[in-house]
């Protein structure tokens, strides 16, 4: 098991060179023969129908090659037997968000596309709408799966009757999806049944089968690309509608055709983190037991499909309470459809419950820290079982002592340095640590080298550097005479990047491929008369081999049933209040990651810094303000829609418990880009609450709000 595991020393990220030199190429770089250039015509209007759509001045524009929308789209096997995904593109005269996209203008350079969109004139019916969700709150459907639904053990609503008390309503806006890199697709057809594509996916197989379904073709035909992703955060875990609409316009004019959507675009048509509503009731003995955990939430979602994450999870487990109850519900609005984004539910909930947690320990007079080890659960009371491992304790007491929080005063509002107020605030952070099934071929050459393949997919976190790693401590050879080659559909299959699974699933592929070659290779050296344990390349040399090749299906087993299985992460922060503007500085970040054994120090680290980044966006400055009159954002571009920069940040300590997991996977590693941002907003505001004494309730934590 895991501790045989001998790990090389540090690796550099083995595509780090190639994504800084421009080497790395990402869809929207390719250029192939006869390249042309797509641009959207969106919907002015929020819902209603198309009446008119006079593209003749258009289609005339220089260099225009078609223009595409409901009037003229090819035949879409999967759009008639809606095998298709749920907003089909150019499908109807309906409109159903704003922003919609109502036509696509195909032309010969980008700069001719974008003339000849403003020239589509579109005519518009219009209906009533509603995109308020803080005014729909009593409009809730109730959702299709139970499991996401009510949730009771024990009495409901048990901290009415506790000793010590607390109930608050928390809410977060809408938080958009904002990668660097912008999304799109790049398609064209090898022949009127074949298919090709460089996309923006987590999931190169996932794309495959969508883009297969929605035209009618068989999986193979359909061939898609996809090795560096300038982010994708969950983004890019489904095929969107502007993805489909490209394949069909490439269809149209017989050439490639690339999309590439504006910033603007991204705010409505690549899905974000739905505004949410939530009320927590929590209640304790005066000696800090807690006694009942109340959750109810309500998130945001769209009138033509279903989204719903699972915002009241950490409630259920998270701490040893014999009294839980939670509800969950969606309000629909006409807007476009929310989808996953980093830390999906858990990091809405985790900003509801951790700011609870604090309320009640504040209320309680005890110290947060000290009230959450007293409620941390030996065994997970939701699903009745034992935890696969969890270090808790160990994660409160080095992350406290490398933030110094002795230094911290219960009471608030006490440390001062001039003008700013200065507090600390903590907040645990959890996601499930899944295993999956996943597919690898090892090629070991003749010169020793080795060669990995699976369809699995980068969107920034490192992933064949991991990889890597695990084969070099499987086979004792070194990291840099391994490849590990992801990003292409035509590859053994993997899942998709997404719920932090990737490290856990294929890694544990890659474990297992590596031990069989290991096997087959020792069998090989005896059978030629060598000793067991001879370099690879003499063994091959002897047996005449160009190469040895294997490939193994691998997945997670009975243990998997066994165990709740969880990665989790401490966030402390030192906020600076500024007493006269309000401005909140986190001045010291400290993250203690509790995710099994670290296989790639360097990499991993990066993602928890990147986690708390983006923790500090979701908690100071993100959120895509809507106005409801019209149904749009009024701050879809950069310099409205605030992100932190370099000079927001300060040094991140990460801090790894670094013990393997007896139970998930032959490493031990379970995933970390989720529990990376999970939890950090409440620290933030837990923070704030300790300098200023100003609860705050609702996300971004702005001036206004603070002063
Ligand atoms: Mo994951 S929701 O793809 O960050």
């Amino acid at each position: 098991m895991s501790e045989k595991f001998l790990f090389p020393d540090d690796t550099d990220r083995v595509d780090g060179v190639a994504k800084v030199t421009g080497k790395a190429r990402y869809f929207a770089e390719f250029d192939l023969p006869g390249l042309t250039y797509a641009v959207l015509v969106t919907s002015s209007i929020t819902k209603g129908r198309i009446t008119q759509l006079n593209t003749r001045n258009a289609a005339r524009a220089p260099g225009v090659l078609a223009v595409v929308s409901h009037l003229n789209r090819p035949v879409t096997a999967g759009y008639e037997s809606k095998e298709g995904p749920a907003m089909r593109i150019f499908y109807t005269d309906r409109i159903f968000f704003n922003g919609q996209p109502v036509a696509m203008v195909v032309a010969d350079t980008f700069e001719r596309a974008t003339h000849a969109a403003s020239l589509v004139e579109v005519g518009y019916e219009k209906e009533a709408f509603n995109t308020d969700f803080d005014g729909s709150l009593d409009q809730v459907k109730k959702p299709k799966n139970p499991a996401q639904g009510a949730y009771q053990r024990g009495e409901a609503d048990a901290y009415k009757q506790a000793a010590v008390s607390v109930e608050a309503t928390y809410t977060l806006p809408v938080e958009t999806h904002n990668p660097m890199e912008l999304h799109g697709i790049l398609a064209f057809w090898n022949a009127a049944d074949k298919l090709t594509v460089y996309a923006k996916t987590q999931g190169v197989k996932a794309t495959q089968g969508t883009l297969a379904r929605t035209f009618g073709l068989p999986a193979e035909n359909v061939q898609v690309f996809s090795e560096f992703v300038g982010g994708g955060f969950g983004m890019a875990l489904r095929t969107w509608p502007l993805e489909i609409g490209t394949v069909m316009a490439a269809k149209l004019v017989g050439r490639p055709v690339k999309l590439v959507i504006t910033r603007d675009q991204m705010f409505t048509m690549v899905g974000n983190r739905p505004a949410a509503w939530q009320k927590i009731g929590l209640g304790a003995s005066r000696n800090g037991r807690l006694t009942g955990i109340t959750h109810h939430s309500l998130a945001q979602s769209s009138v033509y499909e279903d989204f719903m994450e699972n915002i009241t999870g950490m409630s259920k487990f998270m701490y040893g309470c014999e009294n839980v109850n939670t509800t969950s519900g969606i309000v629909p609005l006409d807007l476009s459809v929310p989808i996953w984004m980093r830390g999906p539910g858990e990091a809405t909930g985790a900003f509801a419950l951790e700011s609870a947690i604090d309320e009640l320990a504040f209320k309680l007079n005890m110290d947060p820290l000290d009230f959450r080890v007293l409620n941390d659960p030996e065994t997970d009371l939701e699903k009745n079982k034992p935890f696969s491992d969890k270090n808790l304790k160990e994660a409160y007491k080095r992350g406290a002592q490398a933030i110094g929080w002795k230094n911290r005063v219960q009471r608030p509002a006490q440390l001062t340095e001039g003008d700013w107020q200065i507090g600390y605030g903590v907040s645990t952070g959890v996601f499930g640590a899944f295993r999956r099934s996943a597919t690898v071929r090892a090629v070991l050459n003749a010169d020793g080298s080795l060669v990995l393949q699976s369809a699995a997919s980068d969107i920034g976190p490192g992933t064949a550097t991991g990889m890597v790693r695990i084969a070099a401590g499987v086979l004792g050879i070194p990291a840099s005479s391994i490849t590990f080659e992801l990003g292409d559909s035509s590859l053994p299959p993997a899942p998709s990047q997404g719920g932090s699974s990737t490290l856990s699933t294929v890694g544990a592929a890659v474990n297992d491929v590596c031990l069989q070659l290991l096997g087959n290779l020792k069998e090989l050296a005896v059978n030629a008369g060598l000793k067991a344990d001879a370099p690879f390349a003499d063994i091959l040399k002897k047996n005449n081999l160009p190469y040895v090749e294997v490939t193994k299906e691998s997945k997670g087993g009975a243990e998997q049933a066994k165990y709740s299985m969880y990665s989790f992460s401490i966030h402390f922060v030192q906020v600076k209040v500024h007493r006269r503007t309000g401005v909140v500085k986190v001045s010291r970040i400290v993250s203690v990651g509790d995710a099994g054994k670290i296989v790639s120090p360097k990499t991993a680290k990066s993602q928890m810094v990147g986690g708390a980044v983006g923790g500090m966006g979701m908690a100071l400055t993100e959120e895509a303000v809507l106005d409801s009159r019209y149904g749009r954002y009024i701050n879809n571009n950069f310099g409205d829609y605030h992100v932190p920069v370099n000079a927001d940040v300060p040094d991140i300590e990460v801090i790894f418990i670094d013990k393997p997991d007896p139970h998930i996977n032959p490493m031990g590693a379970k995933g970390m880009g989720e529990i990376a941002l999970t939890g950090f907003s409440a620290a933030v505001a837990n923070a704030v609450f300790n300098a200023t004494g100003k609860r705050i309730r609702s996300l971004p934590i702005t001036p206004d709000k603070v002063l």
